[in-house]
């Protein structure tokens, strides 16, 4: 009342009454107003960081139980970058994944504490009878190597999660021997094995393969030496020459023609040089088919000509060819003894960093699954594990 009243008095001071009289009753209501929406606020603002915090960790906790994309922005540490992937399963075909593999810091120096490894690679057709063997084998030694193995697709392998072998499948394809699908399946593994950073020495056995040294011998063998166990030699007759096709010039000439055995130990230079080659892989697949054996001449020869000064030119592992045929001999249980391990192992003179030294092989081939049980009551005494 009071106001209209003073409006029709005076235009002005109406305008000041209607100004200042309401003025006190609302400027309590604003600064209710104003408490409430602080409160709120702050009540948000709590709850929302809390929130944060509740998902980032679930994020984390996401991140780590699956960590197949490796780095993303949230993820962007060098320790990220360093990790292996966990999950040795991918989708990556062989062209996606040899180009991934390839990649290769040009900075020599790591600016982390790196602990090599070594790489075993396992081709297998599927199981792996002698899995106790090996287990024993690299029992104590975490940290100081990785395992991979290649099976055929069908195999489904069934390893308990205590197992060195569990959750170490890599993703497969059909494999036959002497053609180049064995050399696919070769650099398969090397690629795969590349993806960690840690692993820089690549060691390929099969199913029928042992170890002959505990592995503190073999990983100081291996670390220490200057050249990559490969066998390569200059063969002439019918199986060494002999196979070889002049429709490989210009890339491979005669007399750059060399053999090998498939099992071999190389390093991180030579597995990428084997991961990357664009040039001699056509030659050797279209001119290398059997009575070539692909697998015995293409990675010694193509790495005597682009890395000869870095390899040993002869293998690990001991293969018993003297039973003549394609395929070497293959022991049993009856076979088995310390005086059988005597004969095959101690009988050579090698060269080992330019020394003559009496130690020339680490592992052995070929054993059949009945061997397993003389070979776990003959590890210790003869092999050392
Ligand atoms: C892999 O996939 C890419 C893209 O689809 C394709 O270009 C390439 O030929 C494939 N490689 C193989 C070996 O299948
Ligand atoms: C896998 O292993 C488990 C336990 O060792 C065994 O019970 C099961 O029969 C195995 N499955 C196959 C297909 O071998
Ligand atoms: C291996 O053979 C190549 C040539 O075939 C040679 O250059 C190299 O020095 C040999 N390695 C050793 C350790 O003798
Ligand atoms: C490995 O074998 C060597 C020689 O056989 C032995 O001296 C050494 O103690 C063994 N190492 C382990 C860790 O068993």
């Amino acid at each position: 009342m009071q106001v209209r009243i003073m409006n029709g008095d005076n235009g002005k001071d109406a305008v000041s009454c209607a100004r200042t009289v309401p003025n006190k009753s609302w400027s309590f209501k604003i600064l209710y107003f104003i408490l409430i929406f602080f409160v709120l606020g702050l009540g948000v603002c709590i709850l929302s960081m809390n929130m944060i915090r509740y998902l980032g960790l679930r994020n984390m906790v996401l991140r780590e139980s699956s960590r197949l994309e490796p780095c993303d922005d949230a993820t962007n540490t060098l320790e990220c970058w360093r990790k292996p992937p966990s999950n040795l399963m991918h989708n990556m075909n062989d062209t996606e994944l040899f180009w991934r593999a390839t990649f290769a810091p040009r900075i020599q120096e790591y600016p982390y504490k790196r602990v090599p490894k070594v790489a075993f690679m396992f081709l297998t057709r599927g199981p792996l009878p002698l899995s106790p063997l090996w287990e024993r084998f690299f029992r104590g030694n975490e940290g100081l190597y990785s395992i991979y193995v290649h099976s055929l697709p069908g195999y489904r392998a069934n390893y308990s999660r205590s197992s060195v072998f569990y959750g170490r499948q890599i993703p497969s394809q059909v494999t036959e021997w002497g053609k180049m699908s064995m050399c696919d399946a070769e650099r398969r593994l090397l690629a795969n094995a590349l993806l960690d950073l840690s692993n820089e020495y690549f060691v390929l056995l099969s199913e029928a393969c042992i170890a002959t040294r505990n592995f503190t011998i073999v990983y100081r063998y291996i670390s220490k030496s200057r050249y990559s166990f490969l066998g390569s030699y200059d063969e002439h007759g019918p199986y060494g020459r002999g196979r070889y096709d002049k429709r490989m010039e210009p890339e491979v000439t005669l007399e750059q023609w060399r053999k090998g055995s498939q099992w071999f130990e190389v390093n991180r230079e030579l597995a990428l040089r084997i991961v990357e080659d664009k040039v001699y892989y056509p030659k050797f697949k279209e001119f290398c088919k059997p009575a070539c054996y692909v697998d015995e001449h293409y990675f010694p020869t193509m790495l005597t000509i682009l890395v000869p000064h870095l390899l040993a030119n002869r293998s690990l592992t001991y293969t018993d060819w003297s039973r003549g045929g394609p395929h070497p001999a293959t022991y049993g249980k009856k076979d088995i003894s310390k005086e059988f391990f005597d004969k095959i192992l101690g009988r050579r003179m090698c060269f080992y960093n330019h020394r003559l030294v009496f130690l020339c092989q680490l592992f052995a081939r070929k054993f059949a699954p009945s061997a397993l049980e003389p070979l776990l009551s003959l590890s210790s005494e003869v092999f050392g594990y």
